[in-house]
């Protein structure tokens, strides 16, 4: 046989391809779809917890149809990395052929995991929003407030206001000085305070949450109206009851996931509601399901995040690596009889 070899892709050779977002949001939304009609295969994830509040999940996936693509995810989230000056959520991908299963290449999943988690829910903002989205609140101004809003912006292009809040009023201040040149089409308002938090949901038609897991929710049913958005990324932030009583249609990426969590008790009313009637995001995506029925609803979209994003994105990361021969090849193996 011939040398072996793979691609070796890091984060800086992945941001050297300047890969449009808007391809980016295409290609998860073309392997959502193919997970709603059912050709594709995802394991629930399995992880290690080698830290208290950590964790490390194994994420492969497969998309069927015209699409071909297998791969796995091995992604880590520590939340004490920050104080070390290290990424809080980063790992490694790799990827393989599906006619011989050799690995085509292994890369960098820190850039992928933050656009996929961005492209997911900008896919929910164009099938599960209300016509007229002019505003939206995102609390969380760390990197997926930052993701989310250049996304989501790309999908809605009506939005034209996005208030920002966080615990702390400097990464409101360093969003702003990152985001507003970024995005200067849209108004950023910054939130200081509690009271200026409930006007801006008030005002807001998509209520996105992108904070780290506490013990205590911090979105209630009375913070909340009809004709809404609400897109929470970590669904204990948002209490039990949000999803029970305040919501009338609940969307997720895949509900197989959305029991694990229920099962660990994530969501503090059950979900028995919609037990028998939710909706999977690549269904609403094809046609299948409804992602809105009219401009009140309240609906709630929650998406813990799957590889068939992940699988979709490293793919088209690898091929556009292939046509601007980026990256390192690596040999993996030399030949096929070992034993000496
Ligand atoms: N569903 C998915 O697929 C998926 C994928 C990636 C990340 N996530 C989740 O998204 C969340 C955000 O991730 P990130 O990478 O942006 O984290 P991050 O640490 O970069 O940002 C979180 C921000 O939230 C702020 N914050 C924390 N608690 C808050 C509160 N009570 N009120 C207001 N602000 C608060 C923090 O100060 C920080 O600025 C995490 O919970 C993560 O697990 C979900």
């Amino acid at each position: 046989m011939e040398r072996y070899e793979f691609r070796y892709l890091s984060q800086e050779d992945i941001l050297a391809l300047n890969l449009s977002y808007a391809d980016v949001i295409d290609a998860v939304e073309k392997g959502m779809s193919e997970f709603g009609r059912g050709t594709c295969q995802l394991p629930v994830k399995i992880h290690t917890n080698p830290r208290p509040l950590t964790f490390l999940n194994a994420m492969p996936a497969y998309i069927g149809g015209d699409q071909d693509i297998t791969g796995l995810k091995w992604v880590a989230g520590f939340p004490e990395n920050r104080r070390k000056g290290l990424p809080v959520t980063w790992g490694i991908m790799v990827m393989n052929d599906c006619e011989t299963g050799g690995v085509t290449a292994i890369m960098d999943a820190r850039w992928i995991t933050a656009i996929r988690t961005a492209a997911v829910a900008a896919v929910t903002a164009k099938y599960c929003k209300v016509k007229d989205t002019h505003s939206m609140t995102i609390i969380g101004a760390g990197e997926q407030g930052r993701w989310n809003a250049r996304l989501i912006k790309m999908v809605v292009p009506e939005l034209k206001k996005i208030y920002i809040h966080d615990l702390y009023d400097a990464a409101v201040d360093a969003y702003l000085a990152k985001m507003q040149p970024l995005m200067p089409e849209v108004e950023f308002i910054p939130i200081r305070n509690m009271e200026q938090r409930q006007q801006a949901i008030d005002d807001s038609q998509i209520l996105l949450s992108a904070t780290q897991r506490s013990d205590k929710p911090i979105i209630y049913c009375e913070n909340l109206h009809k004709g809404m958005l609400g897109l929470p990324l970590e669904s204990t932030a948002w209490d039990g009851k949000t999803y029970t009583q305040m919501a009338d249609r609940f969307i997720c990426d895949d509900w197989n996931l959305v029991k694990c969590y229920l099962d660990d008790g994530k969501y503090t009313d059950g979900l028995d509601k919609f037990t028998n009637n939710h909706q999977i995001l690549g269904k609403v995506i094809n046609g299948d399901a409804c992602g809105r029925a009219n401009e009140d609803e309240f609906v709630i979209a929650s998406s813990h995040g799957i590889a068939i994003s992940d699988v979709a994105v490293g793919q088209m990361v690898l091929k556009k690596a292939e046509e601007k021969n980026i990256g390192t090849m690596l040999p993996l193996i030399q030949e096929v009889d070992i034993i000496r």
